[in-house]
């Protein structure tokens, strides 16, 4: 494939800081609709990029299911890569591209995890099928093979039956980071809230 020749004109769309104003919550609010009115799959979509305390980089992508004057937050098992590099590094950069809209977001620095009751909250709306996806999945870790992930799904499909409570998994959670800006444009006039 010759990548070299792969070209895109980013030239139509201007940000002008000035339209932006002091908060950047309304503006990520608004991205995300304008996200979803032109039809992206995924817009809460993101990149999210840790390091461990040897400052080996990781980056993969998370989806975005929280957003208030709180923070940006998404879910993820506590125990993952991600959730150790978290429990002792807790920078994170996050960074969304909607393509259509010829816009990028970053936010960057420390994350905090959010209360339980948010947690639990947030695990009770998931559908079912994902609330036993959780349980039955240990992310980050290899599988011998698939079936042993089907069988452990059938397992606890057979212990809590849809319509029964399915347990949170212990360390599943909440990190989250605030949001605020720091650089309003950058050489690509990408608007950029971090801190
Ligand atoms: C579009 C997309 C959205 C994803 N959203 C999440 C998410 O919200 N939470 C999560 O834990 N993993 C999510 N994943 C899976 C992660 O990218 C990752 O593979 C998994 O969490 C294990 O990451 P880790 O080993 O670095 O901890 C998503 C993957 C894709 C492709």
């Amino acid at each position: 494939m010759d990548l070299d020749r792969l070209r895109q004109d980013y030239d139509d769309v201007e940000l002008d800081p000035a339209t932006l104003g002091p908060d950047p919550l309304p503006v990520l609010e608004r991205w995300l609709e304008d996200a979803l009115a032109v039809g992206m799959l995924e817009p809460n979509a993101m990149t999210l990029a840790t390091a461990d305390e040897h400052g080996r980089v990781a980056a993969r992508m998370v989806l975005l299911k929280g957003l208030s004057e709180a923070g940006a937050v998404f879910y993820s098992n506590y125990d993952s890569s991600k959730g150790q590099d978290l429990n002792s590094n807790p920078q994170a950069a996050l960074c969304f591209w909607w393509d259509k809209l010829e816009r990028q977001v970053r936010i960057e620095g420390r994350v905090e995890r959010v209360p339980e009751a948010d947690s639990e909250a947030y695990y009770r709306s998931r559908p079912y099928g994902s609330q036993i996806a959780a349980l039955a999945s240990d992310q980050s870790r290899p599988l011998a093979q698939r079936s042993d992930l089907e069988t452990r799904t059938a397992e606890l499909k057979a212990a809590y039956p849809e319509g029964v409570s399915v347990p949170r998994p212990r360390g599943w959670g909440g990190p989250r980071r605030s949001v605020r800006w720091r650089n309003t444009r950058d050489s690509n006039g990408n608007a950029s809230p971090r801190r």
